[in-house]
């Protein structure tokens, strides 16, 4: 039964056990794995090197698409197994690790991995490890729940070992669309102009020679940990339905929206869930991940289709979805990251693009990854590759955390990921700022008015018309722009 999801009947003799795999994993190898938030990442096999490096210590560099489940990064981290990780990661023990300097993480746009590595910018993967629902009569590797950076991983590395998971359905085939760009600077536009659109093939093209092991697993996804909307995320919601609803009527956005980008954790997913009572359907989206609010949209006649790279779900949204592959599957591709996440696509295709900020400041420069400047939270994931090139480039927070002794509304933020010139609109529970065409008072004004919670709204008025008084394009009091951050490490809280 196995053997018939390796269709390449040379390859039968490739099977093996993850303990054997694991063994042409040696030490100080960089290894591209898949996986790619907490969806379709190898599992056997890092379980297996786990174990063995009890026995004989090694290091090695990690690469994958972004997050692995089933607490791998975790396992992989306890080992002291890795020396590199990159380009993406969500899990407790690794942050620590990293903010201890134990893990040297590079935290990179999702989209420039590969693009990277194509370029020999980066080390070529020695190996890849890479999960699969088959293998065709050409040896080319079916991925699972995930595309992430697979594709480039199996096509750049010298040696390949294949995970089939059994769990996953033989249906998956035919989701994923492989596209690899050429080699710049001769490379041609993107044949890509819908978001329905395929412009490559279903499984991933390698010389079945690089095969060198084959691993049977059945074991699930991580299911996703999002929580559900509140009063805050459906506030946040409702200002950005309204904004919708104001540009459509202004002319500046068609009746279907434009294509879609959410970005990942909890606030992004509410708020696309906000759009389920809207009066917007017919809308498409362009996003890295599908959550469960892609298939609520989905479920509710809404969204006709949806393009990403993974999908991670909560349990019951995944027995939906892979209980009823068939109702969804001309509805969804799965693309590499690069595609998924291709600036020349999203500057085309025109796309909306919301994703989390951790803070921002008064004049709209964003902090999505550092907490308090120096402590990385998850990383920037796509949000760059997006917001950057996006139609509208929107944050979205709640406007304090930590039962209000942080205030996501800073005077300076502590770290940039998006700066002021690549941001549009940023949201709070408190109401939403539109950017567009203002100055820097100007901008900062609407920030404090519009998204600062009313607990630290006299407090930065204060900030700003100091500021003011001093003078400047971008007002600041530079002995004083951290000051609430200090202020938080001190005391435990923000509030002056
Ligand atoms: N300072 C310190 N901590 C803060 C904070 C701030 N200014 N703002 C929020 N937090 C904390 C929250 O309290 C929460 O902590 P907890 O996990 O201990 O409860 C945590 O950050 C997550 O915040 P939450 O409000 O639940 O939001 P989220 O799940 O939507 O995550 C990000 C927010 C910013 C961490 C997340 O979206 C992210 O990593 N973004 C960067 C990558 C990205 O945007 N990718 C998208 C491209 S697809």
């Amino acid at each position: 039964m196995q053997l018939e999801r390796i269709r390449l009947s040379s390859l039968h003799q490739k099977v093996m056990s993850a303990e054997e795999a694991c063994e042409f994993i040696q030490d100080g190898m960089t290894v591209g794995m898949s996986g790619f938030t907490r969806a379709g990442e190898a599992k056997a096999v890092p379980r297996a090197l786990v174990e063995r490096v009890r026995q004989s210590p090694i290091k090695i560099n990690l690469m994958t698409g972004a997050s692995l489940g089933n607490d791998l990064d975790k396992a992989l981290t306890e080992a002291g197994l890795l020396a590199r990780r990159m380009p993406f990661q969500v899990d407790n023990t690794l942050r620590k690790a990293i903010n201890n300097g134990q893990v040297m993480f590079i935290d990179q746009h999702l989209s420039e991995t590969v693009e990277q590595l194509r370029n020999h910018q980066l080390k070529l993967p020695d190996i890849a490890v890479i999960e699969a629902v088959a293998i065709t009569e050409q040896g080319h590797i079916v991925p699972t729940t995930s595309v992430g950076n697979s594709a480039s991983f199996a096509i750049f590395a010298k040696q390949v070992i294949i995970e089939i998971n059994t769990l996953h359905l033989p249906e998956l085939e035919g989701l994923h669309d492989i596209y690899i760009p050429s080699y710049r600077p001769s490379r041609l536009p993107l044949p890509l102009v819908k978001v329905d659109d395929r412009i490559g093939s279903t499984a991933i093209p390698i010389d079945p020679a690089k095969i060198v092991g084959i691993v049977f697993t059945n074991q699930a996804d991580s299911f996703s940990t999002v929580s559900a909307p509140d009063a805050d995320t459906d506030g946040i919601a409702s200002h950005l339905v309204s904004f919708f609803r104001e540009e459509v009527k202004q002319g500046r956005l068609a009746k279907n929206l434009s294509p879609l980008q959410a970005g990942i954790g909890n606030i992004a997913n509410a708020v696309m869930m906000g759009l389920l009572n809207s009066e917007f359907t017919d809308m498409t989206m362009y996003s890295e991940v599908l959550q469960d609010s892609t298939f609520e949209l989905i479920d509710a006649g809404k969204l006709k289709f949806a393009s990403g790279s993974s999908i991670t779900l909560s349990e019951p949204c995944y027995a939906r979805v892979f209980g009823d592959l068939a109702k969804y599957k001309d509805k969804l591709v799965l693309r590499p990251q690069e595609i998924s996440n291709h600036p020349e696509i999203v500057r085309r295709l025109g796309i909306i693009a919301v994703n989390t900020a951790l803070e921002f400041d008064i004049y709209g420069n964003v902090n999505s990854t550092h907490v308090c400047g120096t402590r990385m939270m998850n990383g920037i994931g796509g949000s760059g590759d997006f917001a950057r090139n996006a139609h509208y480039a929107i944050f979205v927070t709640k406007s304090i955390a930590k039962n209000g002794n942080i205030s996501s509304v800073v005077p300076m933020v502590s770290h940039v990921d998006h700066t002021e010139h690549d941001v549009d609109i940023l949201v709070t529970e408190q109401g939403l700022a539109d950017l567009r065409g203002l100055a820097p008072r100007e901008r900062a004004v609407q920030i404090i008015n519009n998204c600062v919670h009313p607990d630290y709204r006299a407090q930065m008025l204060d900030y700003f018309e100091r500021a003011c008084e001093r003078g400047g394009h971008t007002p600041h009091l530079m002995d004083e722009a951290f000051s609430w951050h200090v202020r938080l490490e001190q005391t435990g809280s923000m509030k002056g």
